[in-house]
């Protein structure tokens, strides 16, 4: 296994330690927070863990069913204990940017109804500021074309539909993603954030602000789990 998919691995099982029998656990979407869903499967066979998942994308569904986890609909429950997700990127502030694996939207619902939200990485998601990463938006099919436009104006950046082989990338609820290339310039995330929300035709951006309450980080010196302080999981 490379380095990088070993620090997938190890951050994705650490973050159990933050699951707890009873709890009701939102499953992120992505290639390090897969190893966190895996695990979770095997502690429900090996060690009696008593939990119910919701997904944040039809993948994530699939592998949880795959590895024996019961899963329940966010409207038929009253909020999660918590939510595990990976980030593209998290600057010093914990904010992230999200949605490369164009799962944002069902992720940032999830979140939202989450107690508190713990983010799995590997150390080359630690920015100081955001943006390096291209900031994925979700659009509508609609005029797609338009907002793209308005994004790119209000951003000052080119702003491209992400492709997939010939045809866009579709998410899983029928829309478009729009990948937004500011650079490492995003200084002020909770304006950039609003600022966005405030196109129409955009559905909702991979910003995710004031959500994170850990990061579980995997480096070369092995795992460090940083809590924002005065956050949902701090003492
Ligand atoms: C999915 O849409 C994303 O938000 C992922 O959580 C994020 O891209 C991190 O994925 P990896 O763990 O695969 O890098």
């Amino acid at each position: 296994m490379g380095d990088v998919e070993s620090m997938k691995k190890q951050a994705g099982i650490a973050a159990c330690e933050f699951v707890k029998s009873g709890m009701k656990i939102g499953l992120g979407t992505g290639s390090t927070v897969k190893h966190t869903v895996i695990e979770i499967g095997r502690k429900i066979i090996d060690e009696n863990l008593e939990i119910v998942g919701v997904p944040t994308s039809l993948a994530t569904e699939k592998l949880a069913l795959e590895v024996g986890i019961p899963l329940v609909e966010l409207s038929d429950i009253d909020g999660l204990d918590l939510v595990i997700d990976g980030a593209d990127e998290f600057d010093p502030n914990f904010q992230l940017i999200k949605g490369g694996g164009a799962a944002l939207l069902r992720e940032k619902i999830v979140a939202q109804e989450s107690l508190a939200m713990v983010v799995v990485a590997d150390e080359r998601k630690k920015v100081e500021t955001l943006g390096a990463f291209p900031l994925p938006i979700e659009v509508t099919p609609f005029s797609h074309e338009a907002t793209v436009r308005a994004l790119g104006r209000l951003l000052d950046c080119r702003v491209n539909i992400r492709m997939s082989g010939n045809g866009p990338v579709i998410t899983d609820n029928g829309n478009m993603i729009a990948d937004a290339h500011t650079g490492p310039k995003i200084t002020n995330p909770i304006k950039t954030e609003s600022e966005i929300l405030m196109i129409a035709g955009v559905v909702q951006v991979g910003l995710f602000n004031n959500m994170c309450d850990a990061v579980v980080l995997a480096g070369s010196s092995g795992i460090e789990t940083f809590v924002k302080p005065n956050g949902r999981l701090s003492d």
